[in-house]
């Protein structure tokens, strides 16, 4: 393939082209009108380059002095700050040294004034240490001479302490027992307003509807009671005083023939009437107070029968 040699001339360059391309040199119109056409294209670009540098330099001129103002007004803005922090500072510091005047003034006045209080009060401090010495020396003769004196009323002054205490707990143990026996006194005066009565010791509830035996037990520890346990001659004749059939508080439900009170001891001494316990309908657990016109007047029930009850209830003797 044959090289084509570009030369700076567009002249040369296109009859080249056109030698290469198309050998037929009749069409000088057609070149002539190609040479035009590609100087204007050329006038064009270099048109277009001076309009581009021209347009890059003033927009260049533009940022520039765009940048000049703005710094020319920092400039001015920080100058007219640091001013006005300079007056500021100006003013702070004349403002502080009359301050600073005025407390050194106050402090030497202070200093002058505390000075004539020490030298006034050194002389009073002389007299009263003298005066102090002068007491602490009378005071050691006032107590060597009236030493045994002395010894004496500090014993008796010990004594008195001792017994001062020892009356001083005396009077604590009778407020204790006063307030134990108002109390008891407020217990008893509640329980005879509901219709318990006392005896020996005990209160008794002798109930005026009838339950059966467990009932009639709930019953008397709904009251803080339980049923009546007989352990005295007292209170088995206690009980004749009332003419009603009534539960105790005596069962043989847990082991047939075997009596337990309910506070879980066993019988001891016993009022049954003569013939009882018999068990008679096969399941006779519960005890009741029947023949009331006799000594022994116990006698063993079903415990599901409905009859009145006895409850007690235990003071401390
Ligand atoms: C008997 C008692 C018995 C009672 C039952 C009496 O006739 O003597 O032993 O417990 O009847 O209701
Ligand atoms: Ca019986």
């Amino acid at each position: 393939m044959e090289m084509v040699v570009l030369e700076n001339e567009p002249e040369v360059l296109m009859e080249n082209i056109s030698n290469k391309g198309n050998r037929d040199t009749s069409a000088a119109p057609g070149l002539k009108l190609y040479r035009c056409v590609a100087v204007s294209f050329g006038l064009l670009c270099i048109i277009q380059v001076a309009l581009n540098i021209s347009l890059r330099l003033s927009l260049e001129r533009d940022n520039l002095r765009k940048l000049n103002s703005d710094y020319e007004a920092g400039t001015k803005n920080l100058t007219e700050e640091r001013d006005e922090l300079k007056g500021k500072l100006n003013d702070y510091i004349s403002g502080n040294e009359a301050k600073i005047k005025t407390l050194t003034g106050e402090r030497d006045e202070l200093k002058r004034r505390l000075d004539v209080l020490i030298s006034g009060n050194e002389g009073k401090i002389k007299t009263l240490t003298g005066e102090r010495d002068e007491l602490k020396r009378r005071l050691d003769v006032l107590i060597s001479g009236h030493g045994a004196e002395i010894k004496t009323l500090t014993g008796e002054r010990g004594e008195l302490r001792r017994r001062l205490d020892e009356s001083q707990s005396q009077q604590n143990a009778l407020i204790r027992e006063r307030d134990e026996l108002k109390r008891t006194l407020n217990d008893f005066d509640q329980l005879f307003q509901k219709g318990w009565e006392y005896f020996h010791s005990s209160f008794y509830y002798i109930s005026s509807t009838e339950k059966t035996w467990q009932e009639s037990r709930d019953d008397c520890v709904s009251r803080g009671a339980n049923l009546m346990i007989i352990d005295s001659q007292e209170e088995q004749d206690f009980t004749r005083r009332f003419p009603k059939r009534m539960w105790i508080g005596l069962t043989d439900r847990a082991q047939e023939g075997t009596w337990r009170w309910v506070d879980g001891t066993l019988l001891q001494r016993s009022y049954w009437y003569s013939g009882e316990p018999n068990d008679e309908w096969g399941e006779e657990d519960c005890a009741e107070i029947n023949y009331k016109d006799v000594e022994n007047s116990w006698n063993d029930m079903p415990c599901d029968r409905q009859i009145h009850w006895i409850c007690e209830k235990k003071m401390a003797p």
